[in-house]
């Protein structure tokens, strides 16, 4: 079962974070979603809902150790007036839907709005169906606070990745007048993706203290959580390399010469770095299942 649930939680993040990422880099360029992207954008909040939901009855058979008893409404009564996380997912999935329908009901940057923040409440949610749903006091509210800005900085940068990538793949993108923008657009992020980072490092950190607790922290590196954290940081680590490379060196390359090959080095780039955010939303995915405390 842990395989499935690491697997429903990968595809909530991968859907989640680009569904909001994406809303938010597009609003941020001064834009609404053109016809392609409201597609992916419905995926995404199809998926995310669809995803909170199989999350849900996963955790309540994890309780009930019964798929009959999950089927019943005393069985589900049970989990819901019992288990703060149900609300988690049944809200997730409720808020996801709310922004699907509001996309397909609403155009323009008003819809885009308004699925956005439906969607920043959706993935929300994840401060009470993970590691920090079992924090009390001021330092439970502190790591709940903590996890969702994480959250969103993490979306901030890998659905800013899902824009870029969109343009530089478009049919439009030999066209120097829009290859001109897109390098403009890639140029302009360079400060949103430094604070991005910032905020990535510190709230991770706060979560990492909070989860293996202020001593502890050495030791849970000797776990199996700890091994999979290692991995994230390293694969986090690559993201930095490559987006350092992309604002430094391929993105003033490709203003100044707009020519095929500087065009083809940001594509290559800017796919490295969003298989790289691929490998970290998956450590996350195992992170969220796995105990931070060795034995
Ligand atoms: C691109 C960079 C990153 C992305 C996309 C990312 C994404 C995420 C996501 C989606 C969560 C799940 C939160 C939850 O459901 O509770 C998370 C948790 C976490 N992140 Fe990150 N993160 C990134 C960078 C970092 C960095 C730099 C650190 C450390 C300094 C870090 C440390 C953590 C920790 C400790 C958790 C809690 C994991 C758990 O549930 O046990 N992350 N991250």
């Amino acid at each position: 079962m842990d395989a499935a649930e690491i697997m429903v939680r990968a595809l909530q993040y991968g859907a989640g974070l680009i569904g909001l990422g994406l809303l938010a880099a597009t609003l941020w360029a001064g834009e609404a979603p053109g016809r392609a992207s409201r597609q992916v954008l419905a995926a995404c909040c199809g998926l995310l809902a669809a995803s909170s939901l199989a999350n849900g009855l996963i955790f309540s058979y994890l309780v009930l150790d019964s798929w009959r008893e999950v089927f019943t409404s005393d069985g589900l009564l049970f989990i819901l007036s019992t288990f703060e996380p149900a609300w988690g997912f049944v809200g997730r999935a409720a808020l996801a839907a709310a922004a699907l329908i509001a996309l397909l009901s609403v155009r323009g940057k008003a819809g885009a709005w308004i699925a956005m923040s439906l969607l920043a409440a959706a993935i929300s949610t994840f401060a009470w169906t993970g590691h920090a749903a079992s924090g009390e006091g001021w330092q439970g509210g502190l790591h709940k606070v903590s996890t969702i800005t994480h959250i969103i900085a993490a979306a901030v940068w890998l659905g800013s990745l899902g824009l870029f990538l969109s343009r530089l793949l478009s049919p439009e993108g030999a066209a120097s007048e829009y290859r001109q923008r897109t390098a403009r657009l890639l140029l302009r992020f360079s400060g949103l993706g430094s604070m991005t980072v910032s905020v990535l490092v510190v709230t991770g950190a706060v979560n990492a203290v909070l989860i293996a607790g202020p001593g502890n922290v050495i030791s849970t590196l000797e776990t199996g959580y700890g091994g999979w954290l290692m991995v994230k940081l390293a694969l986090f680590a690559g993201m930095l390399g490559v987006a350092a490379l992309n604002r430094f060196i391929l993105a003033p390359a490709l203003a100044e010469r707009l020519t095929d090959q500087a065009a083809h080095r940001m594509r290559l780039a800017v796919m490295v770095e969003v298989i790289l955010g691929a490998g970290v939303v998956a450590c996350v995915s195992v992170l969220g299942v796995t105990s931070p405390h060795p034995g």
